[in-house]
């Protein structure tokens, strides 16, 4: 083990019971990742195959069932302020303005109340949003309680920043707008960042790493090193002939494991299971091979 890895995730395995007697479900199977301080790792994978279960152990929302993780070389066995998590829901608060949905991250750390504005005005300007501080949530666009949210999550001054398809529910040109931004912010504040996504575009743009999933249960299939692009707009840095390079190693990776998700595969052709159609968990559990 690496001394120096910010996060260390050591055998890391996730079941489920189902509903059902007896029944479980395996969604992260042996996971093992160090990510290191200042790194910028992007996860892609297919639907279901365990993502958000591994960033809400990352966040301490839920204990694996076998392994544990290591920030700085400590067990993660809850949420601290170590962590910000971004969702690609907003949750703020819709009563409080966009400055005091960042003071009230604080008020949880202790922080003293003029410091809290402070800091709150101090991020909402980092991400682009001071004159907005005295807006309510009902008042911003999506992409700018998108904004708020991150602007939140880094307000505690967290070690980690988890994101869990942040950008997910934006339209867009919006959505490549942030990118930008948030590569902007990665850069100035050297925060290690943990983000998953389903477009290969942002992970390739944004991620020094981009880990590869494999469908449920979840395993690391594949890590791919990303060039570092210049500092350019997102758009322009797609027209890198090397963008289209990475671009296509991890849809390479990804490709059979999003044939698996979905009941059937393009390579390896499994004529029982071929045109199964998901639907809904109870259904999954009875197709999934993983069940007990
Ligand atoms: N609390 C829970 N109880 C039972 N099963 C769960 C629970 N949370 C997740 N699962 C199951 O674990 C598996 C992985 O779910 P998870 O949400 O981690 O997938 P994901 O990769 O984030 O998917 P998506 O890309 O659709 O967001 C799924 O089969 C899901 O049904
Ligand atoms: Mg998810």
């Amino acid at each position: 083990m690496s001394t120096e890895a910010k996060l260390h995730i050591d055998h890391v395995t996730k079941t489920f019971q189902a509903r059902g007697a007896g029944q479980s479900l395996v969604a992260v199977q042996d996971v093992n990742l160090e990510i290191q301080d200042g790194e910028f790792l992007v996860i892609v994978g297919p639907s279901g195959c365990g993502k958000s279960t591994l960033l809400d152990i990352l966040s301490g929302l839920t204990l694996p069932s076998s392994g544990e993780v290591l920030i700085d070389g400590k067990p993660i066995t809850g949420p601290g302020p170590d962590r910000g998590i971004v969702f690609q829901q907003y949750a703020l608060l819709p009563w409080r303005t966009a400055a005091e949905n960042l003071e009230f991250g604080l008020e949880a750390t202790g922080v003293a109340k003029t410091e809290r504005r402070e800091r709150a005005l101090e991020h909402l300007e980092l991400v682009g949003l001071a004159d907005f501080a005295d807006s309510y949530p009902h008042q911003l666009s999506g992409g700018m309680k998108q904004r708020v949210a991150i602007a939140r999550s880094l307000a505690t001054d967290p070690e980690l920043l988890i994101m869990d398809e942040p950008f997910g529910a934006l339209d867009a040109l919006t959505r490549d707008a942030l990118q930008t931004q948030l590569r902007a912010i990665w850069k100035r504040t050297g925060k290690t960042i943990v983000f998953v996504t389903h477009g290969i575009d942002e992970a390739v743009y944004l991620g020094q790493r981009v880990a590869v999933m494999s469908a449920r249960p979840g395993r690391i299939k594949a890590l791919v090193d990303i060039p570092a692009w210049d500092d350019a707009e997102a758009a322009e840095v797609r027209a890198d002939p090397e963008f289209g390079r990475s671009s296509q190693v991890v849809w390479e990776q990804l490709r059979d494991e999003i044939a698996t998700s979905q009941g059937f595969s393009a390579t390896r052709p499994e004529p029982g299971r071929a045109g199964a159609r998901r639907v809904g968990r109870t259904r999954e559990l009875e197709e999934a091979g993983s069940v007990a």
